[in-house]
């Protein structure tokens, strides 16, 4: 009997679906093959952190994913001593095994954290591509496997958290934006099980409701956030219930903001 060896294909059902709106997968692999650095802006929930998985899951590389707060500092992502059994131990945090061991080391919403990780990231960032560790006195070298992705949110009005250009411009920097109204009614519709022509109405809704971005909202509503309505509708909430719980409560804590969403929201149904 012949017996393959050969390892089975990855599955395309392993690869997280991810719809491009350029030419950001190509970047993406020649970033990677030529050891870059990688910045990805653009505003909460269009795609990002789903571009990110996807494409390492294309490429075969492990990913470790750092959701940035503003308690995170360096020794969170590079690591620290902890106590065991009496002992204190060395333990790595997540960029350290990363270059330890290869792979792809995302930090989410970057310019969350301390400013003290940028000093991490640096040396990281330049042809240098090591990594100091004080405390254990190592100078770790990243291997070609690995890769540094960053993203941050640059809509935010908040001037204190935004990149400083000497940490910006280490990056290869791609945009990102939501995708056209056929394409996101597309994604939206395979996420959620919705058909399409039940989508459209809240994607339509959605460009309205992001027109008042910098007027009455910080942020308009994301691809996540129709996603979600869609998701509701599809298991039975209804339209106006899951608009409102998903479209207009995340977006405001204002009354009168709230009550004009509303408005907007039930003209667009009524008409949908
Ligand atoms: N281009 C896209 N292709 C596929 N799904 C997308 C795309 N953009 C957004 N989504 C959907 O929106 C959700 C939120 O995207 P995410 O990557 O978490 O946003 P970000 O990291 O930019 O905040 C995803 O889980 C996915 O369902
Ligand atoms: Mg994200």
């Amino acid at each position: 009997m012949n017996i393959a060896l050969k390892a089975p294909p990855i599955p395309d059902c392993n690869v997280p679906a991810y719809s491009p709106s350029g030419q950001e997968c190509a970047l993406f692999e020649s970033a990677w093959t030529r050891q870059l650095p990688l910045l990805l802006k653009g505003p909460t929930g269009c795609g990002k952190t789903r571009f990110v998985a996807h494409m390492a899951a294309k490429l075969g590389l492990p990913l470790s994913t750092v959701s940035c707060h503003d308690d995170l500092a360096a020794a969170d992502l590079t690591g620290r001593y902890l106590l065991k059994g009496g002992d204190t131990v060395w333990v790595d945090g997540p960029l350290t095994r990363a270059v330890r061991e290869g792979g792809i080391c995302y930090l989410d919403e970057i310019v969350e954290a301390r400013k003290d990780v940028a000093v991490v990231l640096h040396p990281l960032t330049d042809d240098r591509r090591v990594l100091p560790l004080e405390r254990t006195g190592e100078l770790l070298e990243a291997p070609p496997g690995f890769m540094l992705v960053v993203s941050y949110n640059p809509g935010y009005q908040n001037l204190l958290k935004t990149l400083k250009p000497s940490t910006r411009q280490r990056f290869v920097a791609i945009e990102f934006d939501f995708l056209p109204r056929d394409r996101e009614i597309a994604v939206v519709s395979e996420e959620s099980g919705l058909a399409e022509s039940r989508v459209a109405p809240l994607v339509d809704l959605a460009h309205r409701l992001r027109s008042l971005k910098g007027h009455d909202l910080e942020e308009g509503v994301s691809t996540r956030l129709i996603v979600y309505c869609a998701s509701l509708v599809d298991s039975g909430v209804t339209l106006r219930d899951a608009v409102l719980a998903t479209m207009i409560e995340p977006l405001t804590d204002e009354p009168d903001v709230k009550a004009a969403l509303i408005e907007i929201a039930d003209a667009v149904i009524r008409q949908g």
